[in-house]
């Protein structure tokens, strides 16, 4: 019974099935209001807001799900300068935004220094924390730019299943990026990481596994996305994923992993109108809103159509404030390090 489950401490593997199986909507709601509860205990009621630059969309990743992927010639590639990117920042920062994610595809144009040299340049201004959601790169820049003041990194592992990771990206292995994960947490990096949820050929089993994972690989953040069908790729004409199942497993993450940050993805914002006020409901604690500037802003289509892409990114704290606030919530102002004691 899912209402004894929810009743234990620790979860096993079938624990984690059957909560995510459950179709009843009282049960539902029961993983729901679990997750809520638990999210109150380990965050408090303070959403942490985190400013994302994609500062290149170019990729030497294929992965089939990814308008991005390099095999995309419909797409107009485009690299902003160091001076554009820390403007960005500065403006995020004097929102009152105390995260900067630097993100990009795999793009080794930015080499190990000019991305050291953009981070330190934006250390020495501002007191910020930073991000880095690069991809795989190679372990001397890790620690190159770990030097330089990066806080974190973000390298979501996408799906537990080595056979379907193996089968989404050509040429590369799930170990090896848990090996980089673990390489990333061990120089002192906080570390994120995640799934996509309703890829092809996935089914409830490997997203159990996906939960798993993230436990062990002990998260500072973990993030659950929706699948969303994008043109540009050989899935172009698969199924996106879910609302409802996208809201369970989010909910099912917050009560395994406890406390870990957890984001309301602009993806899941994508799907559902309310997606994000959805997400905030059942575990997540974090927005990661877009400042990526025009006329870059737009090409940064890793799917169709994403929240806010149209917008002015000016007006994104104020909008925030009052969907968070009108949930009883608010914007924290720290900058919402690791959860855990055992993070540097
Ligand atoms: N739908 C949802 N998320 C996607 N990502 C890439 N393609 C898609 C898609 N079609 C996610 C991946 C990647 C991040 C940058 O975007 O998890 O790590
Ligand atoms: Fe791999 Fe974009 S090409 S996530």
């Amino acid at each position: 019974m899912v209402i004894d489950i929810l009743n234990k401490e620790e979860f096993s593997k079938d624990d984690i099935i059957s909560l995510l199986q459950t179709e009843d909507w009282y049960e539902v709601q029961s993983i729901y209001s679990k997750a809520d509860e638990i999210r109150k205990i380990y965050c408090g009621n303070e959403v942490y807001l985190r400013g994302i630059i994609e500062f290149s969309n170019n990729c030497e990743q294929d992965c089939l799900y990814c308008g991005l992927r390099k095999s995309n010639t419909n797409l107009d590639r485009y690299r902003m300068s160091k001076d554009e990117i820390i403007q960005t920042a500065q403006t995020i920062s004097d929102l009152g935004i105390k995260t900067i994610v630097l993100q990009s595809g795999e793009d080794f144009l930015f080499t190990g220094k000019i991305i050291a040299d953009i981070i330190s340049s934006i250390k020495a201004k501002l007191d910020v924390a930073i991000t880095l959601s690069l991809g795989e790169r190679n372990f001397e820049d890790y620690k190159l730019w770990k030097t330089a003041g990066a806080d974190r990194y973000l390298l979501k592992h996408e799906t537990a299943n080595p056979k379907l990771y193996a089968s989404y990206h050509l040429n590369q292995s799930l170990q090896d990026r848990i090996d980089h994960l673990f390489y990333l947490k061990s120089i002192g990096y906080q570390i994120g990481s995640g799934n996509i949820i309703g890829l092809p050929q996935q089914n409830i089993k490997d997203i159990a596994e996906d939960i798993i994972l993230c436990r062990e690989l002990d998260l500072d953040m973990a993030s659950f996305s929706p699948f969303i069908a994008s043109p540009e790729t050989p899935y172009r004409k698969q199924k996106n994923a879910d609302i409802n199942l996208t809201l369970k497993v989010m909910a099912v993450a917050r009560i395994v992993l406890k406390n870990v940050h957890i984001p309301a993805t602009t993806a899941i914002a994508t799907l559902d109108e309310y997606g994000r006020e959805k997400g905030l409901q059942v575990g997540a604690n974090v927005i990661m809103p877009n400042f990526t500037p025009n006329p870059y802003r737009e090409k940064y289509s890793i799917y169709p159509n994403k929240k806010c892409v149209k917008d002015n990114p000016l007006q994104c704290p104020d909008c925030l404030e009052n969907s968070i606030s009108s949930m009883g919530r608010k914007i924290a102002a720290g900058k919402g390090h690791s959860l855990k004691a055992s993070a540097s």
